[in-house]
């Protein structure tokens, strides 16, 4: 399993991750619970404001389990499937690249061997439905497995998505999770194919008191006020972790994506720019792709009630020249 090193054919997974590059999510829209979205309808301008600002790629984060049947097998609701296609040619038709996963799949994290059949149905649908997409459409097997799901039911499971794919998609770019909530340290737990078109996808939230205070949906209740960075020793903390996710990427020829990273509204601003700083230029020394989360929502670079850019957040992300550039326009 998981043994190979970088090949002539492998070295194309890091050429694609570098046009990944500097990414974005388009989170609180079609992850949302059914019937509702948390932002509204992503609107076309949005994705006019992601190119303008410079981003390279869109994480497009979907709740499928929401709108495929109960029962093998398992037949996703055309409407909705229109509705990604609609939202991917939006990201595609400007030049960026497209992520698209299976974003808050709960039931398979409670009930794993009961859901899994359903896992591997959507990735049957959609592995069909877009294999003449062009290759910078990328897919990215499950949100952060957790809670119920064990490293070895993940692996085989993931293996098995992996070979679903292959059937129909030859050569797309996968992006595979890491387990514990896409964790750089449970990396080495992955075992994977000898495939070499597959990116490592990760999260990247450390320090987690910090990025998460205030959340509610956080069960210790991460209080706020907490200041970025305390010490220098915890930028040394998240330099060390780091470097093991580029360890176990050099070791195993896979390359890393930083599928999610951010800090929410209720940390300092200043802080928040502070750490948002930080660790991309961390990421981009090691060569990982990023993709922050998110766009207009509680993490949001761009203020969408009031039509506003975040410019510190941007300047943080993109540099001082495409936030001087945006706030031109
Ligand atoms: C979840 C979001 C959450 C974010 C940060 C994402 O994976 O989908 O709901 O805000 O992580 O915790």
């Amino acid at each position: 399993m998981c043994s190979f090193t970088v090949s002539a054919e492998s070295s194309d997974a890091f050429s694609w991750n570098a046009k990944l590059g500097r990414g974005i999510n388009l989170g609180n829209f079609l992850e949302s619970k059914r019937g509702k979205t948390w932002m509204g309808e992503p609107k076309a301008e949005y994705f006019d404001l992601m190119q303008q600002a410079g981003f390279d790629s869109v994480r497009i984060p979907v709740r499928w389990s929401a709108y495929t049947a109960a029962e093998a097998p398992y037949r996703i609701e055309p409407d909705f499937l229109k509705r990604v296609d609609g939202v991917i040619d939006e990201v595609l038709s400007r030049g960026m690249l497209a992520v698209v996963n299976v974003h808050h799949f709960e039931e398979f994290m409670h009930a794993p061997e009961t859901e899994k059949p359903r896992l591997l149905a959507i990735w049957k649908q959609l592995s069909e439905h877009y294999q003449d997409y062009p290759p910078e459409l990328f897919f990215e097997t499950l949100n952060e497995p957790v809670d119920n799901v064990s490293p070895e039911f993940w692996n085989a499971c993931q293996n098995e998505i992996i070979a679903v794919i292959r059937q129909s998609n030859p050569k797309r770019m996968i992006q595979v999770s890491s387990l514990g909530w896409n964790r750089i340290d449970k990396l080495p737990l992955l075992e994977l194919p000898p495939d070499p078109y597959l990116i490592a996808s990760v999260h990247f939230y450390d320090p987690h008191p910090f990025t998460h205070q205030g959340a509610s949906w956080v069960d210790y209740d991460p209080p706020v006020g907490r200041k970025f960075p305390q010490s220098d020793k915890e930028k040394l903390q998240i330099k060390r972790n780091l470097d093991q996710a580029a360890a176990w990427s050099k070791e195993h020829g896979i390359p890393i994506n930083v599928g999610e990273f951010g800090a929410f509204s209720k940390a300092d601003m200043d802080s928040r720019i502070r750490w948002t700083r930080f660790v991309r230029e961390e990421f981009e020394q090691r060569g990982f792709s990023w993709n922050y989360w998110e766009f207009g929502s509680s993490f949001g670079i761009y203020d969408a009630r009031k039509g506003e850019w975040r410019l510190g957040l941007v300047a943080a992300l993109l540099g001082k020249e495409s936030a001087q550039a945006l706030q031109r326009r």
